[in-house]
């Protein structure tokens, strides 16, 4: 812990839940608890709750739970000590100087140096730019029509011809070799040694949403190979989940948001007004990326350059959009290349406009399908009706695939029941809706099915938390070291001790835990489904059932134990008898 207890416990009582996470989530209030859509995974009903009880959050669908500082780190990306900070300025609780361990000491420090490191080069870049070596550069962005503000707001700037001039002033500032060439700004060579990797290129410092620098993308001057050089990932810049220009367009507020290719078409929208503007860093636009624009919009408007691979990369992105349960709009720049000269030939009015008939993207993908059938050949009109068909097959939702069917007729004079009967046909013989695969920010599905025992154990926790006066009828049967996995353990060995001073706090236990896969653990444990009972017998045969199931899998594993040690003969006796005398009681729930 890098906090003591007492000061952890106090910024997240400081904090809200219900409070924090509205200034995320719109909720409402159901019963106890409030409901909304939930910000990690896609979902048109809500099922992510928060239990102001508890001061916790769950998510039914896909998993996600946590406290309010399990929250913080999920939404903005942050370690657990930036939650910790951020939350108590929130509530205005100063934090102690930290007593790091060593270990601790450097894995923060490393990020914090990473950070420190990127900001030390952005600054160099962007005086180099208003140097007499950084002319070229500055002539650049004049030529692109950048304003000086802009060139600010977006910090760009200039890497000289110098070789090893950012190397020479970073090492100045004290920094190492290793940690240099691990922030992705200099590279080693045997016959040069240390030099820069970025030369002769304008910089475009890529930022966190928190508007800190984590790296760069470079265009080169001239005709340069490549044209456009980018920092690797490193600890600090995981391409994946970041966009440029996201840091602001997040609190744009203009109900869309306009996906695009690159730096400068980001840089250019932003200019004219169109601060939504984001682009993927460099690589192609990635699912994680989708699953961050959906935490801000329902609308992305893609505005990819209108040449040969700018469509190829816009039908790409359209698919990881669907992917994810976003349906993309394309707007068409023709006659221009890109948002940045369509804007400067028509301007913002006319770029409004072709927002506004921005394509719904399915019909986008036909119309680009289209071009390769020869509509006038009767055989190869059919093969692309039926290509329509098999992709109409994709709609899941039958009200959606219905008006899609009839859309998709009348524009492209089919009859409508020749086209569903298509449809269907071809559904018949493929089996149709196959299950949408959703891969949602790295939370895997639950598909797999959980061993009982464990589930169990699961639902033991849960009662305990919804019902703590069961705990004297519980602690009669189970002990702490009844439970099969250490988290488990851990967790029971907590809550048992509340539950015997009477001082329950579930959103404390999860701040015992650091890491966020672990607190979200904890919280499914204490957010399992309990089904409904009605009658008495019911829910005395339950939790009979429960107790008697966390019993037998303790003593399984405890015999599984005994193999590799030998102290574990006493455990398995004893649960033994415990299991075969449980199985006579009558456990009753008053
Ligand atoms: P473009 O080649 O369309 O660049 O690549 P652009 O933004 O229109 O640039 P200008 O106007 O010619 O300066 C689009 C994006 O693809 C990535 C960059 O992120 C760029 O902004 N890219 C392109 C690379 O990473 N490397 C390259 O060599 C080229
Ligand atoms: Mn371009």
């Amino acid at each position: 812990m890098y906090y003591p207890e007492e000061i952890v416990e106090e910024v997240r009582q400081k904090n809200d839940i219900v409070d924090v996470i509205s200034g995320y989530v719109r909720m409402q209030k159901k019963g106890a608890s409030y409901f909304g859509l939930c910000p990690f995974h896609n979902e048109k009903t809500s099922s992510f709750s928060v239990s102001p009880h508890k001061q916790m959050y769950y998510c039914f669908g896909c998993g996600a739970g946590g406290n309010v500082f399990t929250f913080i780190m999920n939404y903005e990306n942050y370690s657990f000590s930036e939650a910790i900070k951020m939350l108590a300025d929130r509530a205005g609780v100063a934090l102690p100087e930290i007593e790091y361990n060593e270990e601790m000491k450097k894995k923060e420090s490393r990020r914090a140096t990473l950070l420190e490191i990127n900001k030390e080069a952005a600054t160099y870049f962007f005086y180099q730019l208003r140097d007499k070596h950084g002319q070229l550069g500055y002539d650049y962005l004049k030529k692109r029509e950048l304003s000086d503000v802009t060139i600010k707001n977006f910090g760009l700037g200039y890497s000289n011809k110098t070789s090893n001039d950012l190397y020479l002033y970073l090492k100045k500032k004290g920094y190492s070799d290793d940690l240099l060439k691990d922030a992705g700004l200099v590279s080693f060579s045997e016959k040069i040694g240390m030099c820069d990797k970025f030369w002769n290129r304008v910089m475009f410092p890529i930022q966190d949403i928190n508007h800190r620098v984590i790296g760069f993308g470079g265009r080169v001057m001239g005709d340069g190979e490549p044209k456009y050089l980018n920092s690797p990932e490193t600890e600090i810049f995981d391409k994946s989940r970041n966009l440029y220009g996201l840091n602001f367009a997040r609190t744009s507020r203009k109900g869309n948001m306009i996906l695009c290719e690159g730096y400068m078409d980001v840089i250019a929208l932003h200019q004219a007004g169109f601060n939504q503007a984001v682009a993927s860093l460099g690589t192609a636009f990635t699912s994680g990326q989708a699953n961050l624009l959906r935490r801000y919009t329902d609308q992305v408007l893609l505005s990819y350059d209108s040449d040969g691979a700018g469509t190829k990369a816009a039908l790409r992105a359209i698919g990881i959009l669907r992917e994810v349960g976003l349906t993309g709009k394309v707007i068409n720049l023709e006659p221009y290349k890109d948002p940045d000269e369509f804007i400067k030939n028509l301007g913002t009015e006319a770029f409004d406009k072709r927002m506004e008939e921005a394509e719904n993207s399915f019909f986008f993908e036909l119309r680009i399908l289209q071009r390769d059938f020869d509509l006038k050949d009767p055989e190869a009109k059919t093969k692309f009706h039926n290509e329509i068909a098999r992709r109409l097959c994709n709609f899941q939702e039958e009200v959606e695939r219905e008006n899609y069917i009839e859309a998709v007729a009348e524009r492209y004079h089919i009859g409508f029941e020749n086209l569903r009967k298509l449809v269907y046909g071809y559904a018949a013989k493929t089996g149709l809706a196959k299950e949408a695969t959703r891969l949602k920010s790295g939370i895997q599905s639950k598909e797999k099915k959980e061993d009982s025992g464990v589930t169990a154990q699961k639902l033991l926790f849960t009662w305990l938390i919804e019902e703590p006066k069961t705990y004297p009828i519980v602690k009669k049967y189970i002990e702490v070291s009844d439970f099969t996995h250490p988290l488990y353990v851990k967790v029971a060995e907590k809550l048992f001790a509340e539950l015997e001073t009477g001082n329950l706090n579930p959103a404390g236990i999860i701040s015992m835990f650091t890491d966020e896969v672990e607190q979200r653990e904890v919280a499914a444990l204490f957010n399992t489904k309990l089904a409904a009972l009605e009658t008495k017998q019911d829910r005395d045969k339950a939790f009979r059932d429960i107790i008697i199931k966390v019993k037998e899998c303790s003593y399984q594993y405890h015999t599984e134990q005994m193999g590799r040690d030998v102290s574990a003969l006493d455990k398995v006796i004893k649960g033994k008898k415990a299991l075969e005398e449980l199985k006579k009681t009558h456990i009753s729930l008053e």
